[in-house]
């Protein structure tokens, strides 16, 4: 039972706190409810809960504008723990919020690190992606916080940006799919936040940089997953972005909070700034409806309450501000805080959750000749191959970075599954010696890839931002091609954030394995699915190109950035180029088939049936995608959109029923004339298979 799931009270009256709102709360549903009647403590997604409300009204009659303005805004630059607080009101009994990062683990003392963002993403496994929040969420209480500073949900427009380790992938339902799950996981604990609001791409330039672009590609491609966030995962907190939309700071942007957000949207909790450089003025902020300003107070503290008292800032302003505060702060119980016992986190549960994530998480690229699974190998037979091979590599050291208790390297994984100790080299440069010990070698597994030091928060004084090339090194480079002409079978394994490039050496390789930022068992997910102790299962959220020059430009020195309508796979599909992986590839042990396309649609929705059948010898999962095209459209629209998608594990030679659905609201495109979505009567089309560019089954449908 979550704990803002509907609860019966009545005779299961829940312990109330001895503070004013629990006494309050209490004695409103006992009144409004009697005995054991069905109260529903959160109100529903559209209206407001009367209790709440009146609670509000009461708390904000009472307090002067020196409180109103203490809520607004956090107190502690840089906290010690790293929990961001704002301030309590002990007078009124309303706690402050404690703020957490990150989006890979609760970046608060030695905690669960799980996979990043993307290689969640690369699971396109929804429920997992959940249990992967409610964990976080759960860590985030047991440290004493409310608000966890996650999922980063920003589209990936292109692969170089710095901090694409932490959102889920280039499409926008994928992306949403992967972020409401994570949100309803937390929520079941704490506030999630939604970040970061909106079209936060470029890390370099993050400060100043104005992403422009015209509103039918800022409604369907940069705003749906915050959308969904609101709409559907009823996420508690959004953080505006540091960066502009169409020249107006996102924190200062009254189209995107209050016109888009709230009144689009219905959007009623608070939304609070990105860090230090995410606000610049007072009354645009105030009148675009930050609520928040973190992490303290530079133009909502004194100039606040000045603005207030001189008369040129709005006092209702304050008020609708501090009512949202207050909403949220009531509506999900941070005065009576859940009692997480310490021994949650990086629990035995949490650390095998994150095993399960990076087993899902890694995507075989490259099979050739069926090169893997390495069967029957043996630890002498084995070499190791690279710097990054036995190095904690986890993710950027920006803001998302945890601490982890302990990890499992590569090297670390595979020694443990060999139960031996295979010929390791730990450095990228071979020497004679290596040359001359590795000619002895039947199998080679080169790890090579990013660290932080290539990509991740651009924090003055810690590497990171922005990547320069989609390639490997050079050194990388070389060692794969020199081990190659040494080794019979050399298999690579890619660690790193987002998409690499790989035309210049693939072909000298018999296997290549995706394996990201996988979390601190990696090692040992990595090792499992190498020797075949599971079927690899992950799917590309993310499309990497033959060439680099081949996706939109990605400029992250200029102060301005036209957004275009396409990227990543729909880019490369309107500009009928190759790829190297297209969006949605990953290769399995196993082999799959469809059959049997049934498309139907009833008065909301478009339903597909269809037969999944495992072909092969192994047990595995397949990701069943659907991907919609326009024919005939009015406006410009992308060949082919993913619209459904699902990962089913099937037996060696079974079959299975898949069903997808989705809503015909997702066929709809934003009229910009008219300023509202359109649903156009067309012939639509409907593709399924295993990739954007391996579609099995065509079928289509009419809307009218
Ligand atoms: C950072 C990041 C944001 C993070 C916040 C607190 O600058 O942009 O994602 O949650 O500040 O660390």
């Amino acid at each position: 039972m979550g704990r803002w799931d509907t609860q019966a009270v009545g005779s299961g009256v829940r312990r109330v706190s001895r503070s004013l709102l629990g006494c309050f709360l209490g004695a409103v549903l006992l009144a409004s409810c009697g005995e054991d009647a069905e109260v529903v403590d959160k109100p529903d997604n559209t209206g407001l809960d009367p209790a709440i409300e009146s609670q509000v009204d009461d708390w904000l009659g009472q307090m002067t504008l020196e409180e109103k303005v203490a809520q607004m805004h956090g107190t502690e630059l840089l906290p010690a723990d790293r929990i961001y607080p704002t301030a309590d009101n002990e007078r009124l009994g309303i706690p402050g919020f404690r703020m957490v990062d990150g989006p890979r683990g609760v970046a608060v003392g030695q905690t669960t690190t799980f996979p990043v963002g993307m290689a969640r993403g690369a699971t396109w496994d929804i429920e997992l992606e959940y249990r992967v929040g409610e964990a976080m969420g759960a860590e985030t209480a047991a440290r004493g916080a409310n608000v966890l500073l996650a999922p980063t949900i920003n589209i990936l427009r292109h692969p170089a940006w710095g901090r694409a380790q932490e959102t889920y992938g280039e499409d926008v339902h994928h992306l949403s799919r992967m972020g409401v799950a994570f949100i309803q996981g937390v929520q079941q604990h704490v506030l999630a936040s939604a970040k970061h609001f909106a079209a936060n791409s470029i890390e370099e330039s993050r400060f100043q940089v104005s992403a422009n672009m015209d509103e039918r590609t800022l409604r369907e491609i940069y705003l749906p997953h915050f959308e969904a966030a609101v709409k559907e995962a009823n996420v508690g907190s959004v953080m505006s972005a540091y960066n502009k939309l169409n020249g107006e700071y996102c924190a200062e942007n009254r189209h995107l909070l209050t016109e888009i957000l709230r009144e689009d949207w219905g959007y009623k909790y608070f939304v609070e700034s990105d860090w230090v450089f995410g606000t610049h003025e007072t009354p645009p902020s105030l009148q675009a409806g930050l609520d928040v300003e973190m992490p303290k107070d530079k133009i909502y503290g004194q100039r606040l309450v000045d603005g207030v008292n001189d008369g040129s800032l709005d006092v209702k302003l304050v008020d609708e501000a501090v009512r949202r505060i207050l909403r949220t702060k009531l509506t999900f119980k941070l005065d009576q805080p859940e009692q997480v016992p310490e021994s949650v986190v990086a629990s035995p549960e949490h650390r095998a959750l994150a095993l399960q994530v990076a087993r899902e998480s890694l995507v075989l690229l490259e099979n050739k000749h069926a090169a893997l699974p390495l069967t029957n190998t043996t630890p002498s037979e084995v070499a190791v191959i690279g710097g990054l091979s036995d190095t904690i590599n986890l993710g950027d050291a920006g803001s998302s970075n945890n601490d982890p208790l302990d990890v499992v390297t590569p090297l670390a994984g595979i020694s443990a599954r060999l139960k031996g100790a295979p010929l390791h080299i730990d450095h990228d440069v071979l020497t004679t010696a290596d040359e001359t010990a590795l000619a002895s070698q039947k199998v080679a597994i080169v790890v090579v890839g990013l660290t932080k030091e290539d990509e991740g928060e651009s924090i003055p004084g810690r590497p990171g931002g922005d990547r320069e090339t989609l390639g490997l090194s050079a050194e990388h480079q070389a060692l794969i091609t020199r081990v190659s002409e040494l080794v019979e079978t050399t298999i690579v394994v890619l660690e790193g954030g987002s998409a690499i490039t790989v035309a210049p050496w693939v072909d000298q390789v018999d296997g290549l394995v995706m394996a990201w930022y996988g979390g601190m068992n990696g090692g040992t997910a990595l090792a499992e699915m190498l020797w075949g102790d599971f079927s690899p299962s992950g799917k590309l959220p993310l499309s990497v190109p033959v060439n680099e020059q081949d996706l939109v430009p990605f400029d992250n020195q200029a102060d301005s950035v036209d957004y275009g309508y396409f990227h990543g796979y729909r880019q490369l599909d309107d500009d009928g180029l190759e790829v190297q992986y297209p969006f949605g590839y990953g290769l399995s042990y196993s082999s799959f088939e469809v059959s049997d396309l049934q498309v139907s649609t009833n008065k909301g929705a478009v339903a597909l049936t269809l037969t999944l059948k495992n072909t092969g010898g192994v047990d595995a999962a397949e990701v069943v995608q659907a991907y919609v095209g326009y024919p005939g459209s009015a406006v410009e629209r992308a060949q082919r959109e993913l619209k459904a998608f699902q990962r089913v594990e099937v037996s060696a030679g079974q079959s299975v029923q898949v069903e997808l659905q989705f809503p015909k609201g997702s066929l709809r495109y934003w009229d910009t004339a008219s300023a509202g979505w359109v649903l156009e009567d067309l012939e639509y089309e409907v593709g399924v298979g295993f990739s954007s560019r391996d579609l099995k089954l065509n079928g289509s449908f009419r809307v009218k």
